[in-house]
């Protein structure tokens, strides 16, 4: 009797731990940053919309999995990802050789080109500004982005005498812009077009910072979910769904 009962307490809890498994397994968790219209944003109704948003959902079904945004700070997303507490980061995120180093990339879903933002009546017309010779520009960036980490190397390597300010969020460092606390931001074009649209008094210099590809990254080593991600991504470019979900967001000019 007593070795039944104990078969059988063996068997469900066998049971439900496979329950608890697929359970766990089920959901697909996205690290973002949802401060960085259009990839990704808080809409007015609270819930979370943008490119990246709905390309990981898209992503998420058809590995039949359910789906669950997680939002936080933009310098938290590879740290969550790459110790595994979250499946995947997606926040208009840049490959680098320094992420690489962390975590593991997918295949570019698109191109994010950096540029400069300044009011309409800054002494700052191009790019080569900030480099001219004694420039003591205050240049704006959200924290560990690209265009924070490029011009900070710019500066340790002598190449400007600027100054550099790193802000929590891009919209941080447009309001110190706009409040002429700094003289410009780096930032990506996409949510630079957004910002400049939602601010009085600001334009994008003409000149290009750099041009960088976004994708999507997950724990190093974790080849079984990248492998399913890019599957992914290559049936959902083909079939038409990441087209229509880019230009629903960028309408072309
Ligand atoms: N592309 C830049 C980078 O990877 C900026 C991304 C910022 N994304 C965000 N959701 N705030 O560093």
């Amino acid at each position: 009797m007593k070795k039944i009962l104990t078969l059988v307490l063996a068997g469900v809890m066998a049971l439900s731990m496979a329950a608890c498994g697929t359970k766990e397994s089920k959901k697909l968790t996205l690290a973002t940053s949802a401060d960085f219209p259009p990839y990704e944003y808080v809409a007015d109704d609270g819930s979370y919309a943008g490119i990246d948003v709905e390309i990981a959902s898209a992503v998420a079904e058809k590995l039949g999995m359910e789906f669950e945004v997680v939002n936080m700070n933009f310098n938290s997303i590879v740290t969550s990802v790459s110790t595994g507490k979250y499946d995947m980061g997606m926040a208009g995120l840049t490959v680098t050789e320094d992420r690489l180093k962390s975590v593991d990339f997918s295949q570019s879903y698109a191109t994010g080109v950096q540029v400069v933002i300044v009011k309409e009546d800054s002494p700052i017309t191009s790019v080569d500004d900030l480099y001219a010779e004694g420039a003591s520009y205050a240049v704006g960036a959200q924290i560990s982005t690209t265009g924070a980490i490029y011009f900070g190397d710019d500066i340790a390597g002598g190449a400007t005498t600027c100054t550099l300010q790193e802000f929590t969020s891009g919209a941080d460092a447009i309001a110190a812009l706009t409040a002429g606390k700094i003289d410009c931001v780096i930032i990506d074009n996409e949510p630079a077009k957004s910002f400049v649209a939602a601010n009085d008094g600001l334009k994008i210099l003409d000149t290009e910072y750099t041009v960088e590809d976004y994708a999507i990254c997950v724990k190093k080593g974790n080849s079984e979910l990248l492998e399913k991600i890019n599957t992914a991504l290559n049936e959902l470019t083909a079939d038409g769904t990441i087209p229509s979900i880019i230009s629903k967001y960028i309408p072309a000019e």
